[in-house]
């Protein structure tokens, strides 16, 4: 059977970007793939984070995995740190990634860019050496993620070629990025030039937003001139995000989407079918939630998760680890 694996950082608190680009799709592979699904809370730490802010969001992307379909019989859920095969494929491919190639990496250059030179953390540098090691011990042949990971997984595709052609083997299996049609890039409601990110409260709809409040944003998204609604991001990009939002939560294409619309002349009038249909995925997706996040099935899962996840990690790590001439004692 072949594997799919991604995660989520838990550095805040998810928003409409993250369930659209990736949440939301991560169930579609548990039925026909082994399914690995984690919480890359290591990743998490590699710009400052208050504790209990770390701890909360950790807790809650369990509950919203849970939420959007993941049935633990069928994924297996985990946090990154439970597994420390992690970190001991991290401490071995450090050693193959070079700092060129990882100075070029754009997530590296946006967050680096904003902070004080002398203070940016190694673990920020080498933050995609790590995601390598979380795709790799699992052999994933599929990594469903939005388009700003894109590039990390090449990086890891250019890893694999360079380590299984040094030592003469198929060591690692090679990952495929897989990047949603539609929606793999959700933008700001209040800046749509900007990506929708955690990070950035103007704008977003985060998942845990209020039902009026949600409508509320979508109501005052900033749009462009005139009043027709076709998709057009150069021209339309405030509209156009809307209508991506639309046609992703209801498995349509734009091209559906422009037909469906094309007699509206109203901005009013589309935003308010944009925000009836967030709001009927959103409300029920938020009671799911609301009855996982205080109930002890999110210890459990994460118990069984890091068992069936060791087992299959231990076993890569043993593998790179006499393959790249560290003695292993036999057992
Ligand atoms: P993170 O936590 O930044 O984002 C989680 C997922 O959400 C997607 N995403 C978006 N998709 C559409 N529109 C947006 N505005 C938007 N914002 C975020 C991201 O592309 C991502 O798929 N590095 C990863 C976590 C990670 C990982 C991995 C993923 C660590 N190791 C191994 C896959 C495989 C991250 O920070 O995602």
């Amino acid at each position: 059977m072949k594997r799919s694996l991604s995660g989520i950082k838990p550095t805040g608190n998810l928003t409409l970007g993250n369930y659209i680009g990736a949440l939301r799709n991560f169930k579609n592979y548990q039925d026909e793939y082994e399914n690995f699904i984690f919480i890359a809370d290591l990743h998490a730490l590699t710009l400052p984070i208050e504790p209990s802010f770390l701890r909360n969001n950790t807790k809650d992307i369990v509950a919203f995995y849970l939420a959007a379909g993941l049935d633990p019989e069928k994924t297996t859920i985990f946090l990154q740190s439970d597994v420390s095969a992690h970190s001991e494929l991290n401490s071995i491919l450090i050693n193959y990634l070079y700092m060129g190639e990882l100075s070029r990496m754009t997530q590296f250059k946006d967050k680096s860019q904003k902070m004080n030179q002398n203070a940016i953390g190694l673990g920020l540098f080498a933050y995609p050496v790590l995601m390598c090691a979380d795709i790799l011990l699992y052999n994933a042949d599929v990594v469903p993620v939005g388009e700003d990971q894109k590039q990390h997984v090449e990086l890891c595709r250019d890893l694999v070629h360079r380590f299984n052609n040094r030592y003469n083997k198929e060591l690692f299996t090679m990952p495929t990025p897989v990047i949603p049609k539609i929606g793999a890039r959700i933008m700001s409601l209040s800046d749509p030039s900007k990506k929708m990110s955690k990070s950035d409260p103007k704008g977003d709809i985060f998942l845990k937003d209020d039902l009026n409040i949600i409508r509320k944003k979508i109501m005052s998204a900033v749009t462009d001139t005139g009043s027709d609604v076709y998709y057009d991001p150069i021209n339309k990009p405030g509209i156009s995000n809307l209508m991506m939002i639309y046609a992703a939560l209801s498995d349509k294409t734009i091209e559906e989407v422009n037909e469906q619309f094309k007699d509206i002349h109203q901005y009013g009038t589309f935003k308010k079918i944009v925000a009836d249909k967030v709001i009927e995925e959103i409300g029920p997706f938020q009671e799911r939630y609301k009855a996982i996040i205080n109930s002890d099935l999110i210890d459990k899962v994460l118990e069984e998760g890091a068992k069936k996840a060791s087992y299959v990690a231990n076993k890569t790590l043993s593998k790179v680890k006499k393959t790249v001439g560290l003695y292993v004692r036999k057992k």
